[in-house]
């Protein structure tokens, strides 16, 4: 059922590098949809890392002023919001492959604008339908973890089944999305997170959960994912089986380097990078999570006007699962 579009909606704009607080919600036009184009009035949206460092330019040693020169020196220019759950509500001409009415999510990827109320989208380009028995709030989580979890284990690690896998920063966006992922391929996972989502890591799928906090891991692991940057290849190299891989989700600029120019060392493979959406891969996490791999971990809910309060949270790094706002009608 489409409700009325207004003329106006709430969207979120940043004055500044800096604090939550730099986070405003105007009053905008809704926009209209171009040929092709579909209009979504937007149910819920993510707030995840990626919006806590695009927003505060606070990004691993190093990649501070390649950030500012890609996307604005003294503000980001990049609109807010990564990714969207929400219904179809108007169609551009010629779009026939969604209808009014229709659930769907997508991904904006880091033009972003998914903290709105109402986003346009191209029919063809990251939005699928929403599958049944997912929530708009867990057609939020859905991509920004899980995308990246996939694309760095199946793609870039290349996991087989049966091979040990260290995820190291388990329940968070990727890390529970990678415990998931990996679990499902058969492999062993070994999580390691904070006391209090040692449980969580377990119910995820591991096999043994540790506390970071509590000392070094042991053993030998086919697979690490260095989910905060907390190992690096230094870090990693003991703990690396002889054709071992490293995946450095976070790294300063001297380890991304580094893993680009040299990504193999001493019969192992160090990999980094940034993980890059398309609808393929939004497809292929759709066909993860029917086959039972992969369901997004929901953690805190709030209302769009708490943003400022959500970003707060993202900033702080120990999210559980993925953080979400829901917008109002
Ligand atoms: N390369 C890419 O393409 C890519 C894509 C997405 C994200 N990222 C980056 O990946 C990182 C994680 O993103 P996210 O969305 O998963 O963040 P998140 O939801 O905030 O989760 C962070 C996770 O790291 C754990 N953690 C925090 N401090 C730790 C420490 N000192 N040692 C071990 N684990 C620690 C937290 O565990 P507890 O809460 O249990 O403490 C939590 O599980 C961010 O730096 C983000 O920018 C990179």
């Amino acid at each position: 059922m489409t409700h009325p579009i207004p003329q106006t909606m709430l969207a979120a704009r940043i004055t500044a590098y800096g604090a939550p607080q730099v986070i405003v919600l105007d009053a905008r036009p809704v926009p209209r949809p171009k040929a092709g184009q579909v209009l979504v009035r937007v149910h819920a949206a993510p707030v995840t890392a990626g919006d806590a460092r695009l927003r505060s330019g606070d990004v691993p040693r190093g990649m501070g002023l390649l950030l500012r020169i890609a996307i604005g020196w003294r503000k980001p220019r990049v609109a807010p919001g990564l990714a969207f759950s929400g219904e179809v509500v108007a169609l551009g001409a010629g779009v026939d492959s969604l209808s009014l009415g229709q659930r769907v999510f997508g991904v904006k990827g880091f033009k972003g604008g998914a903290h709105a109320q109402y986003v346009t989208m191209d029919a063809a380009g990251m939005i699928l339908p929403l599958p049944d028995g997912l929530t708009h709030e867990q057609g939020a989580a859905f991509f920004f973890g899980g995308i990246t979890a996939a694309e760095f284990l199946l793609d870039k690690a290349h996991l087989k089944a049966g091979e040990r896998v260290l995820i190291a920063g388990a329940t968070g966006a990727v890390g529970s999305a990678a415990v998931q992922i990996a679990a499902h391929m058969g492999a062993q996972v070994t999580a390691t997170a904070s006391a209090q989502n040692l449980d969580l890591a377990r119910q995820l799928g591991a096999s043994t959960a540790l506390d970071y906090r509590a000392g070094p891991v042991q053993g030998q692991f086919d697979v690490i994912v260095d989910v905060m940057g907390t190992y690096l290849w230094a870090g990693a190299k003991p703990l690396l089986s002889p054709h071992g891989r490293l995946c450095l989700i976070t790294a300063d600029l001297g380890s991304t380097l580094a893993a680009a120019l040299r990504p193999h060392r001493a019969g192992r493979r160090v990999i980094g990078g940034t993980a890059v959406e398309s609808r393929a891969k939004m497809q292929r996490l759709i066909n993860l999570h029917l086959a039972g791999a992969y369901t997004p971990v929901l953690g805190d809910v709030l209302p769009f006007s708490q943003l400022p309060r959500a970003h707060a949270i993202a900033d702080s790094f120990h999210k559980r699962g993925n953080l979400v706002v829901t917008m109002a009608p």
